[in-house]
Protein backbone atom coordinates (compact mmCIF):
# COMPACT_ATOMS: atom_id res chain seq x y z
CA UNK A 1 0.00 0.00 0.00
CA UNK A 2 1.28 3.16 -0.75
CA UNK A 3 1.64 6.27 1.53
CA UNK A 4 -0.87 8.56 -0.17
CA UNK A 5 -3.54 4.93 0.32
CA UNK A 6 -2.25 4.72 3.91
CA UNK A 7 -3.22 8.08 4.80
CA UNK A 8 -6.54 7.82 3.26
CA UNK A 9 -7.33 4.61 5.71
CA UNK A 10 -6.04 6.67 8.88
CA UNK A 11 -7.83 9.66 8.20
CA UNK A 12 -11.54 10.37 9.91
CA UNK A 13 -13.87 10.20 7.36
CA UNK A 14 -15.64 14.05 6.63
CA UNK A 15 -18.35 13.89 8.47
CA UNK A 16 -17.26 12.70 11.63
CA UNK A 17 -19.00 14.15 14.73
CA UNK A 18 -16.47 16.01 16.66
CA UNK A 19 -16.19 16.35 20.64
CA UNK A 20 -17.35 19.38 20.31
CA UNK A 21 -19.90 18.93 18.69
CA UNK A 22 -21.09 15.79 20.37
CA UNK A 23 -21.30 18.06 23.56
CA UNK A 24 -23.10 20.89 21.89
CA UNK A 25 -25.51 18.47 20.67
CA UNK A 26 -26.43 17.25 24.58
CA UNK A 27 -26.04 21.43 25.65
CA UNK A 28 -28.65 22.62 23.48
CA UNK A 29 -31.10 19.53 23.37
CA UNK A 30 -29.45 16.43 25.03
CA UNK A 31 -29.71 14.69 21.53
CA UNK A 32 -26.87 12.29 21.47
CA UNK A 33 -27.25 10.56 24.52
CA UNK A 34 -29.91 7.14 25.00
CA UNK A 35 -30.01 5.10 28.24
CA UNK A 36 -31.09 1.03 28.17
CA UNK A 37 -32.29 1.92 31.58
CA UNK A 38 -35.44 4.67 30.32
CA UNK A 39 -36.26 2.50 27.78
CA UNK A 40 -36.56 0.12 29.99
CA UNK A 41 -38.76 2.27 32.36
CA UNK A 42 -40.89 3.54 29.18
CA UNK A 43 -42.04 0.48 28.49
CA UNK A 44 -43.04 0.07 31.96
CA UNK A 45 -44.96 3.20 31.96
CA UNK A 46 -46.75 2.96 28.75
CA UNK A 47 -48.24 -0.34 30.03
CA UNK A 48 -49.51 1.75 32.72
CA UNK A 49 -50.87 4.37 30.79
CA UNK A 50 -52.30 1.88 28.49
CA UNK A 51 -54.95 0.72 31.21
CA UNK A 52 -55.90 3.79 31.28
CA UNK A 53 -55.45 5.91 34.83
CA UNK A 54 -57.44 8.87 34.51
CA UNK A 55 -55.21 11.46 32.25
CA UNK A 56 -56.37 14.62 31.94
CA UNK A 57 -55.57 17.40 29.89
CA UNK A 58 -53.18 20.23 31.00
CA UNK A 59 -51.12 23.32 30.20
CA UNK A 60 -47.74 23.78 31.59
CA UNK A 61 -45.39 26.37 30.89
CA UNK A 62 -42.71 25.09 29.70
CA UNK A 63 -39.87 27.12 28.30
CA UNK A 64 -42.04 30.05 27.42
CA UNK A 65 -44.38 28.21 25.63
CA UNK A 66 -47.78 27.28 26.64
CA UNK A 67 -47.35 23.20 26.22
CA UNK A 68 -50.43 21.05 26.41
CA UNK A 69 -50.64 17.06 27.43
CA UNK A 70 -52.86 14.43 28.50
CA UNK A 71 -51.03 13.85 31.85
CA UNK A 72 -51.70 11.23 34.58
CA UNK A 73 -52.44 11.81 38.23
CA UNK A 74 -49.38 10.34 39.11
CA UNK A 75 -47.22 11.31 36.43
CA UNK A 76 -43.93 12.68 36.97
CA UNK A 77 -42.94 16.16 35.50
CA UNK A 78 -39.79 14.08 33.94
CA UNK A 79 -41.93 11.71 31.81
CA UNK A 80 -44.27 14.60 31.27
CA UNK A 81 -41.28 16.57 29.72
CA UNK A 82 -39.80 13.88 27.87
CA UNK A 83 -42.95 11.40 26.68
CA UNK A 84 -45.34 13.80 25.76
CA UNK A 85 -43.51 17.15 25.30
CA UNK A 86 -40.47 15.54 23.40
CA UNK A 87 -37.93 17.52 25.70
CA UNK A 88 -35.50 14.55 25.97
CA UNK A 89 -33.13 16.76 27.22
CA UNK A 90 -34.12 16.33 30.70
CA UNK A 91 -32.57 13.22 31.24
CA UNK A 92 -33.97 10.14 33.89
CA UNK A 93 -31.48 8.30 35.62
CA UNK A 94 -32.41 6.97 38.83
CA UNK A 95 -36.04 8.24 38.59
CA UNK A 96 -35.95 8.49 42.54
CA UNK A 97 -34.63 11.51 43.42
CA UNK A 98 -30.95 10.59 43.99
CA UNK A 99 -29.14 11.64 40.40
CA UNK A 100 -30.19 14.65 39.64
CA UNK A 101 -29.75 13.90 35.69
CA UNK A 102 -33.65 15.24 35.76
CA UNK A 103 -32.79 18.27 37.30
CA UNK A 104 -34.75 21.56 35.42
CA UNK A 105 -35.93 24.70 36.91
CA UNK A 106 -39.59 26.08 38.24
CA UNK A 107 -40.09 29.48 38.71
CA UNK A 108 -35.86 29.97 38.54
CA UNK A 109 -35.39 27.17 41.39
CA UNK A 110 -33.44 23.57 40.52
CA UNK A 111 -36.07 20.73 41.51
CA UNK A 112 -35.42 17.05 40.45
CA UNK A 113 -38.44 16.84 37.61
CA UNK A 114 -38.80 12.58 38.54
CA UNK A 115 -40.07 13.65 41.77
CA UNK A 116 -42.40 16.25 41.05
CA UNK A 117 -45.96 15.87 39.46
CA UNK A 118 -46.88 17.48 36.61
CA UNK A 119 -50.40 18.54 38.61
CA UNK A 120 -48.19 20.60 40.55
CA UNK A 121 -46.73 23.06 38.18
CA UNK A 122 -50.08 24.12 36.16
CA UNK A 123 -49.25 27.57 37.36
CA UNK A 124 -45.88 27.62 37.33
CA UNK A 125 -42.84 28.50 34.69
CA UNK A 126 -40.29 25.07 33.79
CA UNK A 127 -37.31 25.90 32.47
CA UNK A 128 -35.53 22.85 31.03
CA UNK A 129 -32.18 22.45 28.80
CA UNK A 130 -33.62 22.83 26.11
CA UNK A 131 -35.23 26.60 26.97
CA UNK A 132 -31.82 28.03 28.39
CA UNK A 133 -30.15 29.53 25.14
CA UNK A 134 -31.70 32.78 23.71
CA UNK A 135 -33.67 32.33 20.70
CA UNK A 136 -31.39 33.31 18.30
CA UNK A 137 -29.52 30.35 19.10
CA UNK A 138 -26.86 31.66 21.65
CA UNK A 139 -25.31 29.25 24.24
CA UNK A 140 -26.46 30.42 28.14
CA UNK A 141 -22.98 31.32 29.95
CA UNK A 142 -22.91 28.16 31.45
CA UNK A 143 -23.63 26.00 28.35
CA UNK A 144 -20.73 28.13 26.95
CA UNK A 145 -18.51 27.44 29.43
CA UNK A 146 -19.05 23.33 29.02
CA UNK A 147 -17.63 24.35 25.69
CA UNK A 148 -14.92 26.57 26.88
CA UNK A 149 -13.55 23.46 29.02
CA UNK A 150 -14.81 20.56 27.25
CA UNK A 151 -16.22 19.76 30.48
CA UNK A 152 -17.64 16.05 31.02
CA UNK A 153 -17.31 12.47 29.34
CA UNK A 154 -20.34 10.87 28.13
CA UNK A 155 -22.49 13.95 28.92
CA UNK A 156 -25.53 11.87 30.32
CA UNK A 157 -25.37 13.97 33.66
CA UNK A 158 -24.44 17.49 31.97
CA UNK A 159 -28.12 18.96 31.16
CA UNK A 160 -28.75 18.29 34.82
CA UNK A 161 -25.85 19.60 35.93
CA UNK A 162 -25.92 22.91 33.71
CA UNK A 163 -29.47 23.41 35.44
CA UNK A 164 -28.65 23.35 38.72
CA UNK A 165 -25.65 25.51 38.11
CA UNK A 166 -27.51 28.21 36.38
CA UNK A 167 -30.52 28.02 39.83
CA UNK A 168 -26.98 27.64 42.14
CA UNK A 169 -25.40 30.92 40.23
CA UNK A 170 -29.12 32.75 40.42
CA UNK A 171 -28.61 33.17 44.14
CA UNK A 172 -24.71 32.89 44.44
CA UNK A 173 -22.75 34.64 41.30
CA UNK A 174 -19.68 34.57 41.64
CA UNK A 175 -18.80 31.48 44.09
CA UNK A 176 -15.55 29.76 44.97
CA UNK A 177 -15.19 26.48 43.99
CA UNK A 178 -16.06 24.52 46.68
CA UNK A 179 -19.21 26.46 47.08
CA UNK A 180 -20.29 25.77 43.61
CA UNK A 181 -19.40 21.75 44.48
CA UNK A 182 -21.97 22.51 47.20
CA UNK A 183 -24.27 24.27 45.28
CA UNK A 184 -24.58 21.50 42.35
CA UNK A 185 -23.64 18.52 45.11
CA UNK A 186 -27.23 17.02 44.39
CA UNK A 187 -25.95 15.75 41.35
CA UNK A 188 -24.18 12.40 40.26
CA UNK A 189 -21.60 11.88 37.57
CA UNK A 190 -21.28 8.08 36.77
CA UNK A 191 -18.11 8.84 35.07
CA UNK A 192 -16.54 10.69 38.16
CA UNK A 193 -15.83 13.52 36.08
CA UNK A 194 -16.05 15.93 39.10
CA UNK A 195 -13.02 17.66 38.84
CA UNK A 196 -13.32 18.93 35.29
CA UNK A 197 -17.22 19.29 35.69
CA UNK A 198 -16.19 21.70 38.30
CA UNK A 199 -13.81 23.58 36.08
CA UNK A 200 -16.45 24.28 33.05
CA UNK A 201 -18.84 25.46 35.94
CA UNK A 202 -16.28 27.57 37.19
CA UNK A 203 -16.10 29.50 33.81
CA UNK A 204 -19.88 28.85 33.03
CA UNK A 205 -20.09 31.15 35.86
CA UNK A 206 -17.23 33.86 34.67
CA UNK A 207 -19.07 33.77 31.35
CA UNK A 208 -21.91 34.56 33.24
CA UNK A 209 -20.59 37.60 35.37
CA UNK A 210 -18.83 39.46 32.34
CA UNK A 211 -22.34 38.87 30.31
CA UNK A 212 -24.10 40.87 33.67
CA UNK A 213 -21.30 43.61 33.14
CA UNK A 214 -21.82 44.03 29.40
S1 LIG B 1 -33.65 10.87 37.67
FE1 LIG B 1 -34.37 12.39 38.99
S2 LIG B 1 -32.89 12.49 40.56
FE2 LIG B 1 -32.24 10.82 39.33
S1 LIG C 1 -19.96 12.57 32.28
FE1 LIG C 1 -20.79 10.56 32.19
S2 LIG C 1 -22.30 10.54 33.78
FE2 LIG C 1 -21.31 12.44 33.99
Amino acid sequence: MSDVDSKETIGPPPNTLSRRDLIKGVIVGGVAVSSASYLFRASTLSGQSARGTGERLLTINVNGQLRRADVMRQETLAWTLRHKLGLTGTKLGCDRAECGSCTVLIDGVPYYACSVLTHAVRDRKVLTIEGLASPDGRLHPVQQGVIDEQGFQCAFCMPGFIMASVGFLKINPNPTRSELAHGVSGNLCRCQDYDKILTALMRGAENMRRASNV
